[in-house]
């Protein structure tokens, strides 16, 4: 699946992207995932979905999810913070949503570093909210993580206001 939004194409991440999505995760986050976790991801996890948004031929932001039957997780977002603040992040979660449900997704999850403000308004603006707290998740400061869900992905409510979103967006 191919979708264009505006300045942002957004495509599935090839093997021959990971160096670009590297360079990116370094910018973004300060434990990163090693070129092998995301090898391994593309390669060999079957339940895995990730894309990459290009910005005139550069990889600005990635992001992933598995679906497992009716619960999807995303497993990371981020965009360049060079391109920060234009929605990207947004284009690149939507795509995530719209992927989730177009795999039979019913419920979304992921988890937050509770410091992450920016990142839990861009969740809850898409209907995530706040069901649990893992205490000490993140072992490079020992912050907790915010566990989030959204759903029901299926319900005319959430799909009415995806839509109204989505329409926003462009
Ligand atoms: C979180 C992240 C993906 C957001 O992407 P972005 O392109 O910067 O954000 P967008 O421009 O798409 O903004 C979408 C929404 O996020 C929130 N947001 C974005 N920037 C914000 C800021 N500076 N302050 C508060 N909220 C902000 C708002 O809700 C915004 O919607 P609005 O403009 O209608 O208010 C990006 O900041 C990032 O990559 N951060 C580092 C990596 C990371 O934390 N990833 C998430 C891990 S769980």
């Amino acid at each position: 699946m191919k979708s264009l939004s505006r300045s942002l194409d957004i495509s599935p991440m090839r093997l021959a992207d990971i160096s670009d999505v590297l360079r990116v995760e370094a910018l973004c986050f300060s434990t990163t995932w090693p070129r092998n976790a995301f090898h391994n991801e593309l390669n060999d996890n079957k339940l895995a979905h990730y894309f990459v948004g290009r910005c005139e031929d550069e990889i600005i932001a990635y992001g992933g999810l598995w679906v497992i039957l009716e619960d999807a997780h995303i497993t990371t977002v981020a965009v360049d913070p060079a391109h920060q603040g234009r929605h990207h992040g947004e284009r690149i979660l939507v795509h995530l949503l719209d992927e989730a449900i177009e795999r039979g997704a019913s419920w979304v999850t992921l988890e937050v570093r509770e410091s992450n403000a920016v990142a839990q308004k861009l969740y809850k603006k898409y209907g995530f909210a706040v069901v649990n707290t893992r205490r000490g998740y993140y072992s490079d400061n020992d912050e907790n993580a915010l566990v989030m869900w959204a759903g029901n992905l299926k319900s005319v409510v959430y799909r009415n206001r995806l839509a109204t979103l989505k329409e926003t967006l462009r």
